[in-house]
């Protein structure tokens, strides 16, 4: 046990209480220490780098009204409806914590995907923080699963379709489809053994494996230290005398004040919605859903909440004619992988091999179970990202300028198919969300050849920062 120490003679209040925890509770001491005064972030960070600490904010608005919801909500299908009408109504300030809970689901996705995009672009995710961005990843998947069981609790028309739909969809597994579907259901059909066990992962599984996540996030990051808008490794300058990094300020008190003002512009546009519209025109909390689930009366049109359109629109893109051209493109990129490739002779018979394997795959299995497949590849590709990215430099700043239209066009694509999963299909729709997920996926499997190409600008040896 380390030495106890004492406070000075005559020393306040304040200080003996502190010198008393301190002796009691080193540990707390220490992380303030490793995390707050003395974890040194690059002093050029940009309002990108606020939607990390509003995720957590966002998370704990989201545990704290949940907490609240479920004191009023039923989890039995035959009750569920009536009790978020009764917390709407009856219960005193019901309506107000339902709708930052609602309005927190969406809030949560905007924020990520920023986070994310962040991310990209200045390749925050390249070595030494692959671990970083993996547990970011593992975080993604585990906001779906906690936005998907979220939704299906109050019991509305959308909440049993929208569940009915996805669920059946690993259906379209081969082989163990139909169990899994019936696993996952807990009945023949969604019911409320679904609505039971949806509930238990929703209010107490999925977020104790989110907030575990999180942790290993932030620890991960903190072990290796923050990436930056230029890309510049800041430990790799040090003062020689302190090791302090030279480009690095203290997180607190810097970055926890620089953090107040993106909470405070968060908190504007999140009262906005919560106040004034907090079914965002039907985006937010679909229109369907303030009518009773009816297992006898399926809705006109069936769309998932907006943050998971983009994928939506890939499994409904994935149409046969969509499958024929995968085959096209797999067996086009097994022969450009034998004449150019540069493999040696077993390399070689590999790549053949596998492109004709998995083009008669392709054909064996139906369309719509390659669209359930296609819709969970653009998920988990995400995770390949450090490996994929073969750029000298890690910013967007410091590469080719025409990387910017690649860039930008993949965020064009990522919102139209978001856009167009929303909407009723059509011909033209279903063609253009091809092309976006052709591009959405050409854009990551070819990052290994596109990421090296170009003419890079000279990364400086120090970060790049105008006082303001
Ligand atoms: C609940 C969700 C999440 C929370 C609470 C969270 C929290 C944070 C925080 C507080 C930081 C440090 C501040 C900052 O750089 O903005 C950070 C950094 C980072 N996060 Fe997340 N994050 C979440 C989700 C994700 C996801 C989904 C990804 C990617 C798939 C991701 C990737 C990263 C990366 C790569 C960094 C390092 C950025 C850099 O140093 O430039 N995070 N995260």
């Amino acid at each position: 046990m380390a030495e106890f120490k004492e406070a000075p003679a005559g020393a306040s209040a304040l200080t003996q209480a502190t010198v008393w925890l301190q002796n009691r509770f080193p540990t707390a001491f220490d992380a303030y220490r490793v995390h707050m005064s003395e974890y040194y972030a690059p002093k050029n960070f940009n309002w990108l780098y606020f939607f990390g600490s509003l995720a957590m904010l966002v998370l704990v608005i989201q545990i704290v009204t949940g907490i609240f919801l479920v004191m009023h909500y039923k989890p039995d299908a035959a009750m569920a409806f009536a009790s978020v009408e009764y917390i709407m109504r009856d219960v005193p300030w019901g309506w107000l914590v339902r709708y930052m809970h609602s309005t927190g689901a969406s809030a949560f996705f905007i924020v990520v995907y920023l986070h994310m995009w962040r991310g990209m672009i200045y390749g925050s995710y390249r070595k030494p923080r692959e671990l970083v961005w993996i547990f970011g990843c593992a975080i993604f998947l585990c906001l779906m699963a906690e936005a998907f069981m979220g939704y299906l609790l109050p019991w509305g028309q959308m909440s049993y379709w929208g569940a009915q739909v996805i669920i059946n969809l690993f259906a379209a597994i081969p082989f163990v489809g139909p169990d899994l579907a019936i696993l996952i259901r807990g009945d023949y059909v969604v019911g409320d053994a679904t609505l039971n066990r949806f509930f238990a992962f929703h209010v107490i599984a999925v977020p104790l494996v989110l907030i575990g996540l999180v942790v290993a996030h932030l620890l991960a990051l903190h072990d290796v230290g923050s990436n930056n808008p230029d890309g510049v490794e800041i430990k790799a300058k040090k003062d020689p005398k302190t090791g302090i990094p030279l480009d690095g300020i203290p997180f607190h008190p810097y970055y926890s004040v620089h953090d107040i003002m993106g909470v405070a512009v968060f908190l504007m546009l999140f009262s906005a919605v919560v106040f004034f519209a907090p079914e965002m025109g039907g985006y937010f909390l679909e229109f369907n859903n303030f009518i009773p689930a009816d297992p006898l009366k399926t809705p006109a049109h069936i769309a998932p909440v907006w943050y998971f359109t983009p994928y939506y629109s890939m499994l409904r893109a994935t149409t046969d004619p969509m499958v024929n051209v995968l085959v096209a493109l797999t067996l086009a990129g097994g022969v450009l992988g034998l004449l150019f490739g540069g493999f040696k002779t077993n390399g070689k018979i590999v790549i053949a091999a596998g492109a004709v394997v998995f083009a008669a795959l392709l054909k064996t299995f139906d369309a719509k179970f390659w669209g359930v497949v296609v819709m969970g590849a653009a998920v988990l590709i995400l995770f390949a990202l450090p490996w994929l990215d073969r750029s000298p430099v890690k910013s967007i700043r410091y590469r080719p300028r025409w990387n910017l239209y690649l860039y930008g066009l993949f965020v064009v694509f990522f919102l139209w198919l978001g856009y167009l999963g929303i909407k009723p299909p059509s011909d033209a729709g279903t063609l253009i969300s091809q092309i976006g997920t052709l591009y959405y996926f050409g854009f990551f499997l070819l990052m290994p050849w596109w990421s090296r190409m170009g003419e890079f600008k000279p990364v400086p040896d120090r970060v790049t920062f105008e006082a303001h």
